[in-house]
């Protein structure tokens, strides 16, 4: 039977860990402080948002709320960033995504300070994961590889296969599996002969967006498979992008959803938070 990795556990341990940092920072005098910016009310994004104010609270990580309203304009949510990139006080600035249409992401992730980049989203970050060198990394692939780590899953010298391109997850993810010695692969939409490639893997990540793509017929006995979607199915119930019932009995460990993945994201965001003074 596959060993179930249990992304609440770790996630918890995680948490626990950051909290006992902050607060030996605060006996020092250093008070963390995340800013988060949120335009528009998509409900999804105010339900993450408000997970991640909850996070910071239970760390003992102050947060300060910016909710914009949709029709606020590029430059006024750049004059924002600037304004917050400037205060001494602010350790971290998170824009929660996606942004209206007429706001261009690419130049609100450019327009932070890296120093305080704790999405890891912005090229300097980017390009610092890239070459080695210790920067803000994404949040959902760091938190992926602790996964691994914390259930004593060796990388090095494995073949990992990465299905998705995502700047924010496949990406990264490929890095960093390739940051552990592993040997890597990246799969996707255009990807020949799809099955033979993810069966290669011992360690199969699967980000593409598609509610159950990856059945049995694409993994191979005794695979670790981490599954990063998460969807409603038709009976609205959460499930992945791997279908788990299908892949659980020929794997040997796998992430639920929900509960394997999900929780590390904010988990990683609160350790990005608490280490923004070391990157300055
Ligand atoms: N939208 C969905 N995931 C994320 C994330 O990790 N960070 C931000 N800023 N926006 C998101």
């Amino acid at each position: 039977m596959a060993q179930i990795i249990d992304g609440k556990a770790v996630s918890a341990a995680i948490k626990e860990e950051l909290k006992g940092k902050a607060a030996q920072l605060k006996q020092e005098g250093i008070q963390i402080c995340l800013a988060v910016i949120q335009v528009g009310d998509d409900p999804a994004s105010s339900v993450y948002v408000g997970n991640k104010k909850k996070a910071c609270a239970y760390i003992g990580i102050d947060s300060l709320s910016y909710e914009l309203p949709e029709e606020t304009t590029q430059d006024e949510l750049i004059n924002l960033i600037e304004e917050l990139n400037g205060k001494e006080e602010v350790s971290g600035i998170l824009v929660q995504l996606p942004l209206p249409a007429h706001i261009d992401e690419d130049k609100i992730i450019r327009a932070i300070d890296p120093g305080k980049d704790v999405d890891g989203f912005h090229p300097q970050s980017v390009g610092a994961l890239c070459i080695g060198q210790p920067r803000f990394v994404s949040c959902t692939p760091a938190g992926i590889i602790q996964l691994l780590k914390r259930s004593g899953i060796e990388i090095a010298g494995k073949e990992c296969v990465v299905v998705g391109r995502s700047n924010i997850v496949g990406k990264p993810m490929a890095l960093l599996l390739l940051r552990e010695n592993g040997t890597v692969t990246i799969a996707h939409s255009k990807t020949k002969n799809l099955q033979e490639v993810t069966k290669r893997a011992d360690i199969l990540i699967v980000a593409v967006g598609r509610p159950k793509m990856i059945t049995r017929e694409y993994v191979k006995e005794g695979a670790v498979v981490i599954d990063v979607g998460i969807h409603r199915n038709e009976n609205n119930k959460l499930c992945g992008d791997v279908d788990y019932d299908d892949v659980a009995p020929i794997c040997s460990a796998i992430t639920p959803v929900p509960g394997g993945v999900g929780p590390m994201t904010i988990a990683m965001l609160m350790h990005n938070c608490v280490e923004a003074l070391t990157k300055r």
